[in-house]
């Protein structure tokens, strides 16, 4: 369901049931400590361990994190083959964890591009925490936001094509219900460290009525602390969904 559907998601005490990351500033982390921008991506795992187990604690239903853009292929060679083996060994690493905190994990993105090794762990991740019911962690992998919505399109395009869909019925739930995350809610909460203010082709479509927070707190450095001020943030922010304040305040006292 859209967040914009759902008028008890107006209350400013809520905490967010999804939130989205953009995890940015491990290069200049490392940087800063004239080591190499690697060094800034291991500690980024790290962060992630951190924010996983934050998340649970709170309760919060859903996370999304960006780990890899369609247009991350452009980093030098290196770098990119060095975040494939760090993903793939933090996977491996990490399973067991996930799956004794109950975090269900699932990928987004065209994993066509990923060699043979990363695709069997991920469905090996993906498999093994399939059962689980506490946090959904999905993580956004060779994933973009224009690239989700034209895979959905396709989808629909098919489906006319075979005689299942009629080109009336296409309405903004039905493309809704082709994207990735189409069974979770909209984000309520997006953050972006690194100190960058955009989206940068995330999740395009499911963050229209997301509350966007942008911090210049480093991915590395981003610890629960940090989480906690985003979250205190949102909780003041007013969700009005193209609804003014006064008709929110009726929606709450009802
Ligand atoms: C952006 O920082 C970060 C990335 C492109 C990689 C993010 C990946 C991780 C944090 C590891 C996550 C691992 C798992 C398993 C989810 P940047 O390199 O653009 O930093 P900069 O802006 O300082 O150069």
């Amino acid at each position: 369901m859209s967040a914009a559907d759902d008028p008890s998601a107006s209350s400013p005490t809520r905490l967010p049931s999804h939130v989205a990351i953009i995890m940015d500033g491990n290069g200049r982390w490392a940087r800063r400590r004239l080591m190499p921008r690697f060094v800034g991506h291991k500690a980024g795992v790290e962060a992630v361990r951190n924010i996983v187990v934050a998340c649970r604690e709170r309760g919060i239903g859903a996370l999304t994190l960006f780990a890899f853009s369609s247009e991350n292929w452009q980093r030098p060679e290196e770098e990119v083959g060095l975040l494939m083996d760090l993903f793939s060994a933090a996977l491996e690493r990490e399973v067991g964890e996930l799956q004794h905190n109950n975090v269900r994990v699932c990928f987004i993105g065209d994993r066509s591009a990923f060699g043979p090794g990363l695709t069997a762990r991920i469905e090996r991740a993906e498999r093994a925490t399939a059962a689980n019911d506490g946090l959904l962690l999905s993580i956004a992998a060779n994933y973009g936001g224009r690239w989700d919505i034209t895979q959905a399109v396709k989808a629909l395009c098919g489906q006319v094509q075979r005689g299942e869909l009629g080109v009336a019925d296409i309405d903004e739930r039905r493309l809704a219900g082709a994207l990735e995350l189409a069974n979770l809610p909209e984000p309520d909460l997006f953050i972006r460290t690194g100190g960058e203010q955009r989206i940068s082709n995330f999740l395009l479509w499911q963050l229209a009525y997301t509350e966007l927070y942008f911090t210049a707190t480093l991915w590395p450095d981003f610890d629960r602390q940090a989480f906690d001020q985003a979250l205190g943030w949102y909780a003041q922010r007013e969700r009005r969904f193209g609804r003014t304040s006064e008709q929110l305040r009726q929606l709450n006292s009802a």
